[in-house]
């Protein structure tokens, strides 16, 4: 093969990837399915993987999560390392990791938010979406933030789905938020909450809105709340009903039909409310010494259909509201070492090739949010990590011959200057222990937020062979009644009570699925089966989701679903009945 050709002097190609969230570990997937032989390194500034899927996605869209699966599957594919609680531009540099690696490609996401620029935005209870939302997620950057929930009528400046997040966990009623991963501190700040009345404010339309139509019929479904919109926002421009024509626009017409519903509605006495609002700019907070009121302008739209901009009138209008959040979009923050532009919030690059100005970067890719900006949902990500490892491997093809060592010489250069580096292990028995304390409490799992707390959490590791592949057959009747993976169900305490030589197989440690393989074998026959039985797993779990039937029923499937696999490929170490029978589990039917 081409590329094979030129790294035939080479044993394996590696590269670093920046950043634990989906376009890191879509490229990471794309290189690893590659067919070369490629070592991944992937850095991440927290100990915990997976970006804006832990830390973003709200908490009571648990299914939205599920990707964590594919990814998981991805961090357990041989030739995967996983550096976590590592920043690249404070721990190592961009330009060691050049020197390391064959090529390093940047996934760092958008880790801030865009200013409004007008005055009293920094007075306090004026928010982000991003610290409100990083709070509410457990994320440890914003841990110890405090939002004034005392006040009842909040504003939220933007009409995206982050926004349509933030209403939602405001207006809902907190008992329906007990039973998710939200974080504790937040669930209590949030069960004291006084919000009453929610503006969310767009400075365009209700056509320009940008909520999928999904995320808006959910705002107008919360119990105990009125969602209201004025009729006389929603009267329509001539270039705002040709958007609405457009045969593509189905988000544009579901969306306006909603709030044509919203507008006819009637706040009951006692209901909190959500009001949409329209045609309405930011143009002060005030108040004397935190925010009392903003102040905005009306606008009027002006330009051609799908290229409306907002035009500020001299018609002002106040709003009294104690607390203010604004949601108008995530900016990435620059690397040191690695070119930025300040203007459009991104790494500059062609077909994901790093520029310094017109000239690429030997070496250096960006992916995802740090190459497109903050837009796309989890699995636009996937095209455009593609899209950039395609770029990386064309360059490679042309010519690598250099032996680099990757993972050691990070290792060592990591061990050199302390940095408490947490592997995919590390963060297996985190997710355990999360698992674990969320249990009592009915939740999925209860976080930890505190970034000491992590690494102390999986401080007492032991590096023996096998240790984290879980104990022998745990499942069934634990998951009865559960209807998620990521639902709490009873666990054994696996990886304490693991014996060095143990022969069993944890498919996911966290769902203590686990496999008995009969006689031992050694560790790298106990990895290949492990690996096996994963993917079947979830290759069927995922498939399965929107099959009828109890968790159990679908685990027991599942567990046929692998026997058969199994046998098709004239494995001998199929589901060990026996070993059921042992710990009082039901038969599996095709055992
Ligand atoms: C609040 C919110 C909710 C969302 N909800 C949904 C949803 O429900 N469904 C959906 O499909 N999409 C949703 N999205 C969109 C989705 O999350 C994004 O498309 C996706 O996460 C972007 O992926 P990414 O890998 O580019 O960035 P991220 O997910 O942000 O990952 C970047 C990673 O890089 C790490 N990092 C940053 N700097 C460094 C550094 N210097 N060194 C090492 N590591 C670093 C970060 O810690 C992070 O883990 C949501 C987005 C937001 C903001
Ligand atoms: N459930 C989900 O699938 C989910 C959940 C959350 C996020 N996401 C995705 O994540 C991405 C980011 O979402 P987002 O909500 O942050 O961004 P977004 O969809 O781009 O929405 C940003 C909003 O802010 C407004 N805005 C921007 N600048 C402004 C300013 N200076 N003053 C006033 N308003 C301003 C925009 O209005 P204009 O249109 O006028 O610019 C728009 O209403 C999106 O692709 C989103 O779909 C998906």
């Amino acid at each position: 093969m081409h590329i094979m050709s030129a790294m035939s002097a080479i044993p394996a190609i590696h590269v670093a990837i920046v950043g634990a969230g989906p376009s890191g570990f879509y490229a990471a997937e794309a290189l690893l399915r590659s067919g070369l032989s490629v070592r991944v390194d992937m850095i991440e500034r927290l100990p915990t993987p997976f970006g804006l899927v832990r830390s973003g996605v709200a908490p009571d869209h648990p299914k939205l999560k599920q990707a964590i699966l594919v990814y998981d599957r991805i961090a357990r594919t041989p030739g995967f390392n996983f550096f976590g609680n590592v920043q690249v531009g404070r721990d190592i540099t961009v330009a060691e990791l050049r020197a390391t690696h064959h090529a390093v490609v940047f996934a760092c996401g958008a880790e801030t938010d865009r200013r409004m620029g007008v005055p009293g935005e920094d007075l306090p209870r004026s928010h982000t979406a991003t610290e409100f939302v990083g709070w509410f997620n457990g994320h440890p950057d914003y841990r110890d933030r405090t939002f004034d929930l005392s006040q009842e009528t909040v504003a939220i400046v933007g009409q995206g789905n982050v926004a349509a997040d933030v209403c939602r966990i405001l207006a809902k009623p907190v008992d329906e938020l007990r039973s998710t991963d939200i974080a504790e501190h937040a669930f209590d700040a949030l069960a004291r909450s006084q919000v009453r009345e929610i503006h969310v404010i767009g400075r365009r339309g209700p056509v320009q809105a940008k909520f999928t139509t999904k995320e808006l019929r959910e705002l107008g479904e919360i119990a105990g709340c009125a969602t209201l919109a004025d009729a006389a926002d929603l009267v329509l421009n001539a270039e705002s009903e040709t958007e609405l024509m457009d045969r593509n626009n189905l988000n544009g017409l579901g969306n306006i039909a909603l709030f044509r519903a919203f507008a006819v509605r009637k706040p009951e006495v006692g209901q909190r409310a959500i009001r949409f609002r329209f045609h309405l700019n930011p143009m002060a907070l005030v108040g004397d010494g935190q925010v009392e009121k903003l102040i905005l302008t009306r606008t009027r739209l002006e330009g051609p259909p799908f290229a409306q901009v907002a035009r500020a009138t001299d018609e002002p209008v106040e709003l009294d509201c104690g607390l203010v959040f604004r949601s108008i979009g995530y900016r990435s923050v620059p690397i040191p070492g690695l070119p930025f532009d300040d203007t459009l919030g991104t790494v500059p690059h062609t077909g994901g090739r790093v520029l310094a100005g017109a000239v690429t970067l030997p070496g250096l890719y960006v992916s995802g949010w740090l190459k497109r900006g903050p837009t796309g949902i989890i699995g636009t990500n996937r095209a455009d990590s593609v899209e950039t490892v395609e770029s990386l491997l064309a360059d490679l093809s042309k010519g690598c011959d250099q032996e680099k060592r990757g993972a050691e010489t990070v290792g060592e250069l990591l061990e050199r200057r302390g940095v408490r580096v947490f592997d995919y292990q590390n963060w297996s028995m985190l997710d355990t222990a999360e698992i674990s304390r969320g249990k009592p409490k009915g939740k999925p799992r209860e976080k930890f937020t505190r970034i000491d707390e992590m690494l102390a959490a999986s401080a007492g590791r032991g590096n023996e062979a096998g240790r984290s592949f879980g104990s022998a057959l745990a499942l069934a009747s634990q998951w009865k009644g559960s209807s998620h993976p990521n639902t709490p169900v009873e666990t054994m305490d696996t990886m304490a009570e693991e014996a060095s030589d143990a022969d069993s197989i944890a498919v996911r440690p966290e769902s203590q699925i686990s496999i008995k393989t009969g006689a031992s074998p050694n560790r790298q026959e106990i990895e290949r089966r492990r690996e096996i039985v994963r993917q079947l797993f979830n290759d069927f779990w995922v498939s399965a989701e929107d099959k009828p039937g109890t968790f159990a029923e679908r685990l027991n499937r599942a567990e046929g679903h692998i026997n058969e696999q199994l046998a098709a490929r004239g494995e001998t170490w199929q589901l060990d009945a026996a070993s059921r029978k042992q710990l009082g589990l039901p038969p599996s039917k095709t055992v």
